[in-house]
């Protein structure tokens, strides 16, 4: 593979989640130095970090809780000192509660927006400062989801913090146009991996029911999300900013009408 994005710094939080490591790999086999950040103890990076050196580029791994925003700002600060300013910003963290508008608390509610809506703002947000101080362009790619736009009663909470990402990403796509810097979002389906493999292990036959579901019959894996991410990186993107990649194999297309 072409090293497309040679001179490249990429950062992306929640980065050692199963997308997050998909995406930090892609970018890496693309030349990219990687930067990943996560709250889990640095001891579970160590080997994946030798995964992504093995490809010829620089990594580091810090932890980093992106609800803090002063933690996400001193976290960019020091990836600027080591690597250089970071130039592709790739807003991943995220939980899931498994509750509706009735259960959920007023903490429950608070907390996961302040990871999955207010830590990609932070980061998003930080990033963006540093390249416009230093008149580099970039690339922000948010990682959003089809419950964006496709009401879910039992995860309240993580429907609302997508469909605020969505906005987020369009008014900063058109904030940050003319210096350069696109701003998009990747909106997956049902992936076979992570936030949903982890709520479909508490039933057993959901992850079939699911797949089912979705008109290609198919669940998404998370290199494929991963490919999308990386072609907005692409020096060649040069016009798609504010626009929102669903790859949701049909799942929005499905109405009551329809089905
Ligand atoms: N799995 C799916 O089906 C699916 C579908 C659509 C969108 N997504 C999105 O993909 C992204 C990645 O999710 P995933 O499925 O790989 O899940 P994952 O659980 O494997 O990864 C999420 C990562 O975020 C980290 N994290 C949690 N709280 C954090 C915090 N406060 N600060 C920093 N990191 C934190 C977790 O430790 C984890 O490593 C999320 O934005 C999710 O909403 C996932």
């Amino acid at each position: 593979m072409s090293k497309t994005l040679h001179n490249q710094v990429a950062i992306i939080s929640g980065g050692l989640g199963d997308i997050g490591r998909a995406v930090a790999l892609e970018l890496a086999r693309r030349g990219a130095f990687v930067a990943i950040s996560d709250v889990r103890p640095s001891s579970h990076a160590n080997e994946f970090l030798e995964a992504i050196r093995s490809l010829g580029v620089r990594a580091r791994y810090d932890n980093v809780d992106v609800s803090s925003a002063t933690e996400v700002a001193t976290w960019i600060r020091n990836i600027e000192s080591e690597f250089g300013v970071p130039t592709l910003i790739i807003p991943n963290a995220a939980i899931v509660t498994l509750k509706g508008v009735r259960s959920v608390t007023p903490e429950e509610w608070l907390r996961e927006l302040s990871i999955n809506l207010t830590g990609a703002f932070h980061m998003a947000q930080s990033a963006a400062m540093r390249l416009l101080d230093a008149k580099k362009p970039g690339r922000i790619v948010f990682i959003g989801s089809w419950a964006a736009h496709a009401p879910h009663p039992n995860i309240t909470t993580y429907c609302v913090a997508k469909a605020g990402l969505r906005m987020l990403c369009k008014c900063m796509a058109l904030d940050l146009a003319p210096a350069g810097i696109l701003v998009n979002e990747v909106a997956p389906g049902y992936v076979n991996a992570g936030l949903s493999a982890q709520l479909w292990a508490k039933t057993p036959g959901s992850r079939e029911k699911a797949a089912e579901r979705v008109p290609t019959r198919e669940l998404i894996e998370p290199h494929e999300v991963a490919l999308e991410v990386a072609h907005l990186c692409e020096p060649e993107n040069r016009h798609t900013t504010g626009s929102v990649i669903l790859m949701d194999g049909g799942l929005s297309l499905v109405t009551p009408a329809n089905k």
